[in-house]
């Protein structure tokens, strides 16, 4: 039964326009790129199309505006059958776009997103949804207040069931914006990004989870990735898991690579024998699992890191 039910990732979807160069431009230069694509974007949107290509049934929420970016958008969720039903069409604003620069010589990916128009998802819109055909909801923070009351309508939720039918919750803190740093105490699983990390001072993932760990609620896992350092990642045992990176052999397209590792563990622990909720009574599964699901992460993720796009991702797993 469990088993059919989804994954619901709440946050972003933008249209990205990827310029792949072989040198960073200079300020007020006139140059040629090497290719220029359009692609579905978004963390969430992303983390959706990793795991439709794990296999994972899986489906969006967020916000778009009717046009021909939407359009584009829309079919790209068909193609990779992700389940749209929750989508709000907003009235006033524009599709989010995002233009990007991929530079495969320095792995670097540089991207100017315009997402200030249209509004966000709001806890009214995340009511109408329905929520047992879901068995985990990930949410990219964004409109942290209105995410917070979301988040209690799933604990509300889950409080009335037995714990293997319980919906999990995972929260992403990834920009250095003061008020994501609320979602801390709310995610049964919480990422935390490397930049968010430095701001707090912190020089590596070890150093972060151990600093930050008091800021998630009990029984929580704290996780960090760290680019080609690999993630850690700390759960309530006190135990510090790590996995290295999987280097591609050379690099090509590290945009997304965050949103890949987080569908990759998400999809791990999701598809346990048993529910996120019952592993975590039983460390020694849990343990496991989770150091399966982060080395999954950097496996998925680094492969990712080594072709433009997600495509060649079913080819890397299969
Ligand atoms: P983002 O900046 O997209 O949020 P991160 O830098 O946090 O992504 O990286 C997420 C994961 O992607 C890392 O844990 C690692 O496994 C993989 N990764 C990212 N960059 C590289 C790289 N240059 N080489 C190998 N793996 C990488
Ligand atoms: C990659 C990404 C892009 C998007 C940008 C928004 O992680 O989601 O697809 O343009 O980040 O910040």
């Amino acid at each position: 039964m469990d088993e059919q039910k989804k994954v619901l990732c709440v946050g972003l979807v933008c249209l990205d326009i990827i310029n792949v160069v072989d040198k960073y431009p200079e300020e007020d230069s006139d140059s040629r790129c090497l290719s220029q694509r359009w692609q579905r974007g978004g963390n969430a949107s992303n983390s959706c199309t990793v795991l439709s290509l794990l296999g994972a049934p899986c489906a969006f929420m967020g916000s778009l505006a009717t046009g021909p970016m939407a359009d584009f958008i829309m079919a790209d969720f068909s193609r990779r059958a992700i389940d749209v039903t929750p989508v709000v069409w907003q009235v006033k604003g524009q599709t989010p776009c995002a233009c990007c620069v991929v530079c495969p010589s320095s792995g670097s990916r540089t991207v100017f997103l315009y997402d200030t128009d249209l509004p966000d998802v709001t806890v009214e819109n995340f009511s109408r949804v329905n929520l047992h055909q879901f068995k985990w909801i990930h949410w990219e923070g964004r409109n942290v207040d209105e995410q917070v009351k979301m988040i209690q309508q799933v604990q509300m939720y889950n409080s009335k069931l037995p714990q293997q039918q319980r919906i999990t919750v995972s929260v992403e803190i990834e920009k250095t914006r003061q008020p994501l740093y609320q979602l801390f105490p709310y995610g049964d699983v919480v990422f935390v990004s490397k930049d968010v990390s430095r701001y707090f001072g912190f020089q590596s993932a070890e150093e972060a989870l151990k600093g930050l760990y008091n800021r998630v609620k009990k029984g929580a896992i704290l996780i960090c990735a760290w680019a080609e350092k690999g993630a850690d990642a700390l759960g309530p045992d006190g135990l510090l898991i790590h996995s290295d990176a999987f280097p591609p052999e050379s690099l090509v397209d590290t945009l997304g690579a965050g949103d890949t590792f987080n569908a990759s563990v998400i999809y791990t622990l999701s598809n346990g024998d048993t529910s996120f909720h019952l592993i975590m009574r039983h460390f020694e599964v849990y343990g496991g699992s989770l150091q399966d699901a982060l080395t999954f992460g950097c496996q998925v993720a680094g492969a990712k890191c080594g072709f433009h796009g997600y495509d060649g991702i079913s080819r890397v797993t299969n």
